[in-house]
């Protein structure tokens, strides 16, 4: 029954879980909100809070899980990819408890991590929830990545389809830029989709090949069209914006939805997954379980505390490399890009 402690810091939320035979214990997570201001993250002050917040962080999931460093096993650290700033200071904060305790290192890669976050052990309403049985689909989408994995078991996965330009995340938040919005945008373009009219703007579906994604020519849509109308009435955004947003949440997603659909027909694949920030967008939740009935196919969602950046899905992940022995050495390097 390994202990595992695992710290994730590869953008903007310094995060620690500590995880005992693959159950989470704990998931504390610390937003840095000193990037509002920018507009965006600044990686050098995204460092330096990193630097501020992981001790205390640390502390609390130690605290809240009721388990001492002594009793942990492993340590678990977001190795890639992310901001290089950011990752180092989880890495040698890892490395550096891992020598001290004189126990092993885990390096675990962010995305793999979204991805396990669907084996994550969860309840709703007191009942145990269901996780996706192997091989699976997985959609992630983050603010910096948009992929479809196919999944054959904890440690072997591979992306299929991928996004050529910007993510979904980065297609929500930069619409949300140009409507005024602060950041991130994705989740208030979601608060005031609730309030709109999804069919009432239509802005474009790109025809990419295969099963890769591309989002750069909506949001150049998505400019003109408030440009354009913006020109000849002034208060266009603000007296349109529920329907403004409900329609580009309703673009966004069917981009996201038609490519995952095509992907589990090639392959075949019933059990499909979502994960990453925007799975916590309630209008892709919403179509991908609508998708799954109609086509007769298994959905699962991990809980939204699972969905955007935590330490839960570094710890299930260090779990599963822990019980195959994968463990790295002090050499480990952080990295920025992520080859799997
Ligand atoms: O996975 P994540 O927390 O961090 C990265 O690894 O990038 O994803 C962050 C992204 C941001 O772009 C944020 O705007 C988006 O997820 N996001 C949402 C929602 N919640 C988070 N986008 C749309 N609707 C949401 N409810
Ligand atoms: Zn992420």
């Amino acid at each position: 029954m390994p202990t595992i402690l695992a710290i994730e810091s590869s953008c903007d939320e310094t995060a620690c879980s500590i995880c005992r035979d693959g159950v989470i214990l704990s998931n504390i997570i610390a937003n840095q909100a000193v990037h509002e201001q920018y507009g965006g993250v600044v990686p050098e002050l995204a460092s330096r809070a990193h630097m501020q917040n992981i001790v205390p962080v640390v502390d609390k999931a130690l605290k809240s899980a009721g388990v001492s460093l002594q009793q942990i096993d492993a340590i678990a650290f977001t190795k890639a990819p992310g901001l290089i700033g950011s990752l180092l200071v989880g890495a040698q904060f890892a490395k550096s408890l891992s020598l001290a305790l004189d126990i092993p290192l885990i390096a675990v890669h962010h995305m793999q991590a979204h991805v396990l976050a669907n084996l994550i052990p969860s309840f709703r309403d007191g009942h145990p929830q269901p996780t996706p049985t192997f091989p699976f689909l997985c959609l992630t989408v983050s603010g910096g990545h948009t992929q479809i994995v196919l999944c054959e078991s904890p440690l072997k996965m591979m992306p299929i389809g991928q996004t050529i330009d910007d993510a979904a995340g980065e297609a929500f938040d930069k619409s949300a830029k140009l409507l005024g919005l602060p950041y991130p945008g994705g989740p208030l373009i979601d608060k005031h989709a609730r309030k709109g009219d999804p069919e009432r703007f239509s802005f474009p579906e790109p025809q990419i090949p295969g099963l890769d994604f591309s989002f750069s020519g909506v949001k150049t849509a998505i400019l003109y069209f408030l440009r354009e109308h913006s020109a000849t009435d002034t208060r266009f955004v603000e007296d349109n914006l529920a329907d403004i947003c409900a329609s580009i949440q309703r673009r966004i997603v069917s981009i996201l939805l038609n490519k995952f659909k095509k992907a589990a027909v090639q392959t075949g694949i019933k059990d499909l997954c979502i994960a990453g920030g925007v799975s916590a967008n309630s209008g892709l939740r919403e179509a991908f379980l609508q998708m799954g009935q109609d086509q007769h196919w298994n959905t699962f969602i991990p809980p939204f505390e699972y969905c955007t950046d935590n330490a839960a899905m570094i710890a299930i992940t260090g779990y599963y490399k822990y019980l195959a022995g994968d463990f790295a050495g002090l050499s480990e390097s952080a990295s920025a890009r992520g080859e799997w």
